[in-house]
């Protein structure tokens, strides 16, 4: 394996290949999934009118416009992702007429130079996990927002705490390995599973009054078929088959084990599977 030649190029790489395009794909059934998450990490922000807002890995845009919409018309978003593909689908959606400026922008949120105290908010929906140095990244977005600013961003707890992703894994044991654990440090999903660690990169990178609350809220919201499917291609078991190069062959069977897994957690509403996060806010 070579070294990485500058911050992030591994992510970087990803974000705008295979797992960018996955995502890319299964756009609309993970705005649905993460919805009620995201949803609690902008009611922490508690945005205003009018104020200037960061969105970091913003992604495929589902919370820059939310937040656009909750600033109103005298009110800017910027949505920082360095994966063009998603932002890609960011700038063709459809922006409410009542919503504030929005700006999506390809960079990499931990070496770009935004504007010296320039928000008045900073978040994010699962985008701030994913830094090589990650108290530098922290540090970046504090130089970056109003003395007071928040920052309010959502992250996964552990593995073992999120069904939703060792269930696939666990039901697709015997057709693909999980994917090697990597270091709890490592950038990644689970980067700031240890509240530990988030206090302390927080702290490097000079936020005060840091809080984490647990969420708990179940996830999903497709019927069998597209929820079975969803989970062979994103997450972790999605991780382990790309890592196989898995054939159709191979994912129509881990897509079968998988519906067979969660057919308990059909309801009306659709499939709907515990998930545990951290609400992560602070002040700059
Ligand atoms: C799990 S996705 C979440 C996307 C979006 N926030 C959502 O909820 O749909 C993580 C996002 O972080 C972005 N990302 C990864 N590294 C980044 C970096 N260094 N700076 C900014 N965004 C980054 C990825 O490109 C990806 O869009």
């Amino acid at each position: 394996m070579t070294e990485p030649q500058t911050a992030n190029q591994t992510q970087i790489e990803g974000w705008n290949e295979g797992v960018g395009k996955t995502w890319v794909r299964f756009q609309a059934e993970l705005d649905r999934q993460l919805e009620p998450i995201g949803a609690g990490a902008l009611r922490a922000a508690a945005l205003q009118l009018g104020q200037t807002v960061l969105d970091v890995g913003c992604g495929a845009g589902a919370t820059t416009v939310e937040v656009a919409s909750a600033v109103g018309r005298d009110g800017v978003v910027i949505g920082v992702d360095p994966s063009q593909p998603l932002l890609a689908v960011a700038r063709a959606r459809p922006v409410p007429y009542e919503a504030g400026q929005i700006t999506f922008l390809a960079a990499d949120a931990q070496t770009f130079g935004f504007e010296p105290q320039g928000f008045d908010a900073v978040v994010s929906r699962f985008g701030v996990m994913f830094f090589d140095d990650p108290g530098a990244a922290f540090a970046n977005l504090r130089a970056g927002t109003k003395p007071g600013g928040r920052l309010a961003f959502c992250c996964w707890r552990g593995m073992e705490e999120n069904p939703w992703m060792t269930l696939p894994l666990t039901a697709a044991a015997s057709l693909v390995s999980a994917p090697a654990p990597s270091a709890p440090d490592a950038p990644g999903p689970f980067a700031f599973a240890d509240p530990s660690r988030v206090r302390a990169v927080l702290t490097a990178g000079g936020w005060r009054d840091i809080a984490l609350e647990t969420f708990d809220t179940r996830i999903g919201g497709g019927d069998l078929d597209e929820s079975a499917r969803l989970m062979t291609r994103v997450g972790p078991l999605g991780a382990a088959l790309r890592e196989a190069q898995a054939d159709k062959a191979l994912i129509a069977q881990a897509e079968a084990a998988v519906r067979a897994a969660i057919e308990p957690y059909a309801t009306p509403g659709g499939v709907l599977i515990p998930s545990a996060t951290w609400i992560v806010t602070a002040s700059a």
